[in-house]
């Protein structure tokens, strides 16, 4: 069955009563800069039509209930004291949520709701950010707190990082929340300050090629990539103390102390250094409509992913690799945190209908699973549904 806000709607209405409020929370894509914003570096997001949609309204009595159309299953939260619990998985990104907003002093009222949508899940597209900032929105917006999106989005952020236990950076919450339609940003995750530009593809496509992998130990790995970036800081910064993070370092000061960087932590820095330069001339690159060079920057990231930061996996390899024998395909490579999900193509869009069958057959029989394919367009972030 298809998800909406109206279906959402429909089963509010069989479960509670009163008139609720809708939301919508997108996913996201991310052109370039991955694994950059927790190193204070550029990415360039945008957020897209696969949405959780919610339905909220002000309970009678004195409990909260939430429901989660996917799993057909209900939680009560304890919203004086939101606490982390073993089951349902799926409470924790909306119980962190809650506890942000006990922490914060807000004052809350008793709430319904029912939430479901059409992010696919483990797919790399952010369903955890946008269920997290979509339901920020609603708690917000239903007891008149109007809190500032760019405030909201550090406190789903906040539910990531200690309910949900993935030390992620801000992209994917930021381009949930503050993602407009047809238009990719680009975010300087140490400033914060962004900007918008329109996403002028020509005659080309974004084509997400989904492996339907997701192998274990994504998070616990990413937790580990973050440290590593952080060991390389505490190393150079003994050199250089003005370093506060990996967007402070140049390549030459990775190669003056490479024996001091140990383990894989020099391959973690050097990747890392070199994608941030990457995201800015990327984005000349979509500026001057030069997507033959943009394109060959995103096979350029995906080597680096592989090979130096080591996040992908064989099945994303496969994917990129098939897709560079294609002269209709400008660019390649995985999206996100990595060990499976999507792989974001840049496509002559006369081509896509030939690309995406003959990669589908050829990824079948190399690995036996039927390849997912999503074909996105560009959104407006987390928003009331009129
Ligand atoms: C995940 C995280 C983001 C970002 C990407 C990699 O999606 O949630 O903060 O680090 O991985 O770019």
């Amino acid at each position: 069955m298809d998800i909406t806000p109206s279906s959402i709607r429909e089963k509010f209405k069989k479960l509670f009563p009163g008139e609720p409020l809708s939301i919508r929370s997108p996913g996201r894509i991310n052109l370039i800069g991955e694994h950059t914003d927790y190193n204070d570096g550029f990415v360039m997001p945008a957020a897209i039509d696969r949405e959780i949609f919610f339905a909220i309204a002000p309970a009678e009595n004195n409990t909260s209930c939430i429901h989660a159309m996917k799993y057909g299953e209900s939680f009560h939260p304890d919203i004086q004291n939101p606490e982390k619990v073993d089951q349902p998985l799926w409470a924790n990104y909306l119980l962190g949520v809650l506890r942000q907003f006990v922490d914060g002093g807000y004052s809350m009222q008793h709430f319904n709701c029912v939430f479901g949508g059409n992010v696919p899940l483990g797919a790399g597209l952010s369903s955890s950010a946008a269920l997290e900032c979509g339901f920020a929105f609603a708690l917000s917006e239903l007891n008149g707190l109007h809190i500032p999106k760019q405030k909201l989005m550090f406190m789903a952020q906040w539910a990531e990082h200690h309910f949900a236990g993935v030390k992620c950076g801000i992209m994917d919450q930021f381009a949930s929340m503050m993602g407009e339609e047809g238009k990719v940003m680009l975010l300087d995750c140490r400033s914060m300050e962004f900007q918008y530009f329109p996403l002028a593809l020509d005659n080309h496509a974004i084509v997400l090629c989904d492996t339907k992998v997701k192998h274990a130990l994504v998070d616990s790995e990413y937790n580990t990539r973050r440290q590593e970036c952080e060991r390389g800081v505490e190393v150079l910064k003994q050199h250089y103390p003005a370093i506060k993070s990996l967007r402070d370092v140049t390549r030459d000061m990775l190669t003056i102390h490479a024996t001091e960087l140990t383990g894989k932590v020099f391959n973690r820095c050097q990747y890392i250094v070199e994608e941030i330069i990457r995201v800015q001339g990327a984005s000349k690159d979509l500026l001057q409509h030069n997507l033959t060079a943009f394109g060959a920057k995103m096979y350029e990231t995906h080597y680096g992913l592989s090979k130096l930061y080591e996040v992908s996996c064989p099945e994303l390899d496969f994917l990129v690799e098939q897709a560079k024998s294609f002269d209709a395909v400008l660019g390649s490579r995985m999206m996100g945190g990595g060990f499976g999900g999507c792989t974001i193509n840049l496509i002559r869009k006369d081509d896509v209908h030939h690309f995406i069958s003959a990669l589908s057959t050829a990824y079948k029989n190399a690995f036996g699973i039927d390849m997912g394919v999503h074909v996105v367009q560009i959104k407006d972030g987390t928003s009331i549904v009129a």
